[in-house]
């Protein structure tokens, strides 16, 4: 029996070189695997939750399923959908969501630490501010998985807990109501690369210091020249540990390629040498994608046509599977 494999991207922003190392990248050579059934999609129902602004919300959808696209994903192997086209994960998380305790909502970390800030601001309401989208979050999550039978869910730590709330709220449906879902486990990387960002912080949308992944050339240079580095001077040898610079290198380039530049930094390479060494690397080994990236934001509708394709692929098990669900529910005609 193969595994199956699913995961979820929120469409929030644009796609930056740390979301493609730890997570783009990992998945798209998980694409091409043919031992593995696996579904990748657009989480936008969970983009909602924080999003309010419809325009940024198609732009980012747009830029989010471009870039997997243009990066090779295959989606003759993966299925690649996006989550508001399952009307049945919709149907499927009410189900769950009345098998769920609240008190295992209580307990996510993600409305946990909504709470502590409003009460470190000493709001009146502990609750301030907080959607049932929000805190109902770990459900859908759950919806989405299990739909798919999935095995196994690459994420960051950060998940984790979601996946585990996942299989508790699988547990007990298949207690009550039999046998129907698949129990998933949370898969972690750790050989995956972290990023840093401009500020020497980890890259991150909610810190301000991404480089975008697609940026046009003269940005892209601009972003570089950003990076925050030491002061060591031309000439007096350099670590490359905790350098964001080589640490950026090292995601892309061969391992002759990093030896040579550990040399260098030995030597002393000066930092803007080095900075201007690094836009050109990044630039020439982006450039092809990029141009691939750019062809499909002027073609939409040839995005929406992959989407398209892989909804009508995830409903061939999305639609049989409600239909067994709702009979093991209660749902069924009375004559
Ligand atoms: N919550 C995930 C995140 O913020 C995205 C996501 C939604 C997801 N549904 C999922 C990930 C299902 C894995 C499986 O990154």
């Amino acid at each position: 029996m193969k595994q199956t494999v699913l995961t979820g991207i929120k469409p929030s922003g644009t796609p930056h070189l740390g979301n493609y190392v730890g997570a783009i990248r990992p998945c798209i050579e998980a694409s091409k695997r043919d031992d593995l059934n696996s579904f990748y999609f657009l989480a936008d129902y969970h983009s909602i939750i924080s999003t309010h602004k419809p325009e940024e919300l198609r732009q980012s959808t747009m830029e989010v399923a471009a870039t997997w696209l243009a990066m090779g994903l295959d989606t003759q192997n993966a299925i690649f959908y996006r989550q508001s086209d399952i009307p049945e994960i919709h149907e499927l998380t009410w189900m769950l969501t009345c098998m769920t305790a609240k008190g295992l909502m209580n307990r996510a970390h993600a409305y946990k630490a909504r709470v502590q800030e409003n009460e470190e601001n000493r709001a009146k309401d502990p609750d301030k501010g907080i959607t049932m989208g929000l805190y109902s979050y770990p459900v859908l999550m759950a919806a989405d998985i299990l739909m798919f039978k999935a095995n196994q869910v690459p994420v960051g730590k950060d998940q984790v807990q979601h996946i585990e709330m996942a299989r508790d709220i699988a547990a007990r449906f298949n207690h009550h109501f039999g046998e129907h879902f698949v129990l998933p486990e949370a898969v972690t990387d750790d050989s995956v690369a972290v990023l840093s960002g401009l500020d020497g912080r980890k890259m991150s949308k909610s810190y301000n210091n991404t480089i975008g992944l697609f940026l046009p050339e003269k940005k892209l240079r601009k972003q570089i020249m950003k990076i925050k580095t030491n002061s060591l001077e031309p000439g007096e040898p350099k670590e490359t540990k905790g350098c964001t610079l080589f640490e950026i290198f090292c995601a892309f380039a061969t391992k002759e390629e990093t030896k040579e530049i550990e040399k260098r930094y030995a030597e002393g390479i000066a930092w803007g040498e080095m900075k201007q060494f690094l836009f050109e690397y990044l630039n020439e080994t982006i450039a092809p994608f990029r141009a691939t990236y750019e062809e499909l934001m002027s073609n939409p509708a040839a995005i929406e046509e992959e989407l398209i394709k892989g909804r009508n692929r995830a409903r061939e098990y999305s639609i049989p599977f409600i239909e067994e669900l709702r009979k093991a529910v209660g749902f069924y005609p009375l004559g």
